[in-house]
């Protein structure tokens, strides 16, 4: 299976210049794209700045225990370890992001082929 390419853009210059809401959670914008931060222990987590079952807007919701994210509308969780599928088995999936932070700033990873950009190219 051919592995995913990505562009990546920095959405910060350093962990401390992001804003956190009180759900511990961080919107930042890449190539136009809005999208959360959560961060667990040393781990960091990029995922839709909408939830996938209504639309309600990620940051109004919460850091759940380990790798978790809770949508602020129906409460729906959402596991962001294993590709942003929910935990109650309700089949909605959270599209996430790749994100690393360097010695200069934080990236957050688009998929190259096949997504935003390719839309955003022939559309
Ligand atoms: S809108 Fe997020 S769980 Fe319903």
């Amino acid at each position: 299976m051919a592995s995913k390419k990505y562009t990546w853009h920095k959405v910060a210059g350093a962990a401390t210049d992001l804003q956190w809401t009180a759900g511990a959670i961080a919107e930042v914008s890449a190539d136009g794209t809005k999208i959360c931060l959560a961060k667990f222990q040393d781990q960091w987590f990029g995922f839709a700045h909408t939830c996938p079952h209504a639309g309600a807007p990620m940051t109004d919701g919460y850091v759940a225990g380990p790798c978790q994210v809770v949508c602020p509308v129906h409460q729906l969780k959402f596991n962001l370890k294993n590709g942003g599928r929910d935990v109650n088995g309700e089949g909605y999936t959270l599209k996430t992001y790749p994100v690393e932070v360097r010695a200069d700033g934080v990236y957050v990873g688009l998929e190259e082929a096949g997504g935003k950009g390719f839309f955003k190219k022939w559309f």
